[in-house]
């Protein structure tokens, strides 16, 4: 992918002026949205779901990209589709049958991402990554934003750009957890592409030039 593409993450926004936030986005550089949805067992915490990203597809106007820390996820898949999901993203520790249901997310018309708990080797991907549309890593652990970014990150970045090129795939690499300013440009040059910040644009003072700079930052 040659434009780099930043994903601001609604958990961190402010739930009391949701629309205001969405709009902010809308009108921002930003390219999608990225929205984290908790079960409270996949992970210790539960975020939001169907009802909240009702409201929110009503009125973004980018890409919509689910990432789901929940268990089972093939039982919302269709649901999740008729909310208005573009990409969704299921763990690959969540799914035993993760081939059955990446073919389950496309055949109802979105790309297919998974997404990587920071113990879990890029290698588990080495008989997938042809039917794997996205690659979320997580550079904290899934669950809370505002967390420490985990540096062993950038080796599993460039671990998997190398699997994706020595298979011939067409793969997206999303890092997602404590993306700044000080670790975006080294993120891309491992082979990032996308590029998921929540508190560094929400707690930002003037979040519009927040985004515009991280996104010239990603491709400079
Ligand atoms: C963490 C979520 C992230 C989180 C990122 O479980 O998947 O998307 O919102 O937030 P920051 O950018 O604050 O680490
Ligand atoms: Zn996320």
């Amino acid at each position: 992918m040659s434009s780099k593409l930043i994903a601001p993450s609604i958990l961190a926004a402010d739930f009391a002026n949701l629309q205001r936030d969405i709009e902010m986005v809308n009108t921002s550089d930003a390219d999608w949205f990225h929205i984290d949805i908790m079960d409270g067992v996949f992970v210790p915490n539960i975020s939001f779901g169907m009802p909240v990203l009702q409201a929110i597809a009503k009125h973004a106007k980018k890409t919509i990209d689910v990432h789901l820390m929940i268990v089972d996820p093939d039982r919302y898949i269709k649901t999740f589709a008729e909310l208005g999901s573009d990409i969704l993203t299921v763990h690959y520790e969540a799914c035993t049958h993760l081939h059955r249901t990446l073919q389950a997310i496309k055949t109802e018309g979105m790309k297919a991402g998974v997404a990587l708990n920071p113990h879990t080797n890029i290698h588990f991907l080495e008989d997938i990554i042809n039917d794997i549309d996205l690659v979320c890593i997580m550079s904290v652990n899934p669950g809370f934003g505002g967390q420490s970014f985990i540096e062993n990150t950038y080796n599993k970045v460039s671990q998997l750009k190398e699997l994706i090129k020595r298979k011939g795939a067409s793969t997206i690499i999303e890092i997602d957890g404590g993306v700044t300013n000080k670790n975006a440009k080294t993120l891309v040059d491992a082979g990032a592409d996308v590029l998921v910040a929540g508190s560094y644009v929400f707690k930002s003072n003037d979040q519009i030039n927040t985004i515009k700079d991280l996104k010239s930052l990603a491709n400079s």
